[in-house]
């Protein structure tokens, strides 16, 4: 019998229209679009949809070979208000002034409350997202091959320090204003993705184990979405940090409108957190596991945050991401034990998010060690904002070398 490739299993599927065939865990996609913003959808599975008018600019682009002088042009197009930069093609200012802007839904009520809530959170967000989902994202399959064999792959340092400016750019006091930074970052981000849309298909060793005509669909940008927001929120709740509702309600608003920015369909932005939740279930949890390629990203990530950035031990660093992901996730990532860091994660944690959020009035014996890791993390994303001067966004004209 012929040996079938992932890849013919996949054509072969897309071929006999198996809906659900593009998700990695291969069953049949069944969430309702009555739980998205929406109210309704057409029955589409996410991850057969991608993002066919900005994939469109991009491969023009490339084609053109005019990606260098983009990323010149937009190196200073930062405030969200700002005029588009000149020197860039017509159908890129045109798409940009179809695209580079609020959605009529937005609720500018709900965006500042989010301004406020993720400022008051941001040393939080910050460890959630980098520990957290920056680990996590190493063992969502498609999501570390394609990070891997993307351009960025290969200098990681660089990759994480331009997703930072996203992170930083959103959970930022003045991220929606007219001199904040978000939409800026969100459409560059968006452009960033067509073009790897257009580069992955063409690299041999990428296409080898992918199982999808072309990469990051709207399912797979929900996936992420997932393990960042979703993810967050219930660390929030497991910490015992005081959020209301109407706190929750902004924070997964910024989200919405973030993702119809990344090029998300309504149908499939999750319109409440319990229908964020049930998509979370569906989409992210059942296909974590690990590949060559994301143990390979772990690894390089975990360099830069452990002596040579923060300057704090690899046993305690490794425990933690234990402590936010779990053992398996650990084991998958061949992270090494060291259970006296471990039971300190475990018990000290807690207890100083407690004394910190005044929940309690006893100061843990590792509070300055906790603290300096905290204060270390922020940090990170503080010298990444978006300046003209800090790492910004570029679209990439080629996958990784080699
Ligand atoms: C690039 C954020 C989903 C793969 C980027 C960049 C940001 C970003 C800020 C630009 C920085 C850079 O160039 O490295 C996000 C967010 C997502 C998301 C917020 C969803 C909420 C995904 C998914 C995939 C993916 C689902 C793959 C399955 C990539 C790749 C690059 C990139 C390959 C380009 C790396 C390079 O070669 O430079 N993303 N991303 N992203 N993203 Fe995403």
């Amino acid at each position: 019998m012929e040996n079938l490739s992932r890849r013919k299993v996949l054509t072969l599927g897309a071929a006999l229209g198996i809906a659900g065939m593009a998700g990695t865990s291969g069953t049949a996609w069944a969430w309702s679009g009555k739980g998205s913003i929406a109210g309704s959808g057409t029955g589409a599975d996410p991850f057969q949809v991608w993002d066919d008018t900005a994939d469109a600019v991009a491969k023009a682009l490339l084609a053109e070979g005019k990606i260098p002088a983009v990323n010149t042009a937009w190196q200073g197009w930062i405030d969200n208000n700002a005029p588009l930069p000149a020197g860039m093609p017509d159908y890129l200012v045109s798409y940009l002034r179809q695209v580079n802007k609020l959605p009529s839904w937005a609720d500018p009520a709900k965006l500042a409350a989010s301004e406020k809530l993720y400022t008051r959170l941001s040393s939080y967000l910050f460890v959630s997202e980098t520990l957290g989902s920056g680990i996590m994202s190493t063992v969502i399959p498609r999501e570390a091959r394609a990070v891997y064999w993307s351009a960025g792959g290969a200098d990681m340092k660089q990759r994480a320090a331009k997703t930072f400016t996203f992170g930083y750019d959103l959970h930022n006091s003045k991220a929606w204003a007219p001199d904040g930074h978000f939409v800026v970052t969100a459409n560059k981000t968006r452009l960033v993705h067509a073009a790897v849309r257009n580069l992955l298909p063409t690299s041999a060793k990428y296409q080898d184990g992918a199982d999808q005509p072309k990469p990051i669909s709207n399912g797979d940008i929900l996936r992420t979405f997932h393990s960042v927001a979703t993810y967050a929120r219930s660390n929030m709740l497991k910490w015992h940090i005081a959020l209301s509702t109407a706190e929750q309600e902004a924070d997964l608003h910024a989200w919405q409108v973030a993702l119809h920015l990344l090029g998300v369909q309504e149908q499939f932005i999750p319109k409440t957190w319990a229908d964020a939740e049930a998509q979370a279930q569906q989409m992210l949890w059942p296909v974590l596991g690990p590949t060559d390629e994301g143990v390979s990203l772990a690894k390089t990530l975990l360099g830069y945050i452990e002596k040579p950035t923060l300057g704090l031990d690899s046993g305690f660093v490794n425990e933690l991401v234990r402590y936010l992901l779990n053992d398996q996730m650990g084991d998958w990532l061949g992270l090494p034990r060291d259970y006296a860091q471990a039971a300190l994660v475990r018990l000290e944690w807690p207890a100083y998010v407690a004394f910190r959020e005044g929940a309690s009035k006893i100061m843990p014996g590792s509070f300055y060690l906790f603290d300096q890791f905290v204060r270390g993390i922020s940090m990170l994303y503080l010298n990444n904002g978006t300046s003209p001067t800090q790492t910004p966004i570029t679209l990439p004209v080629a996958n990784r070398p080699g």
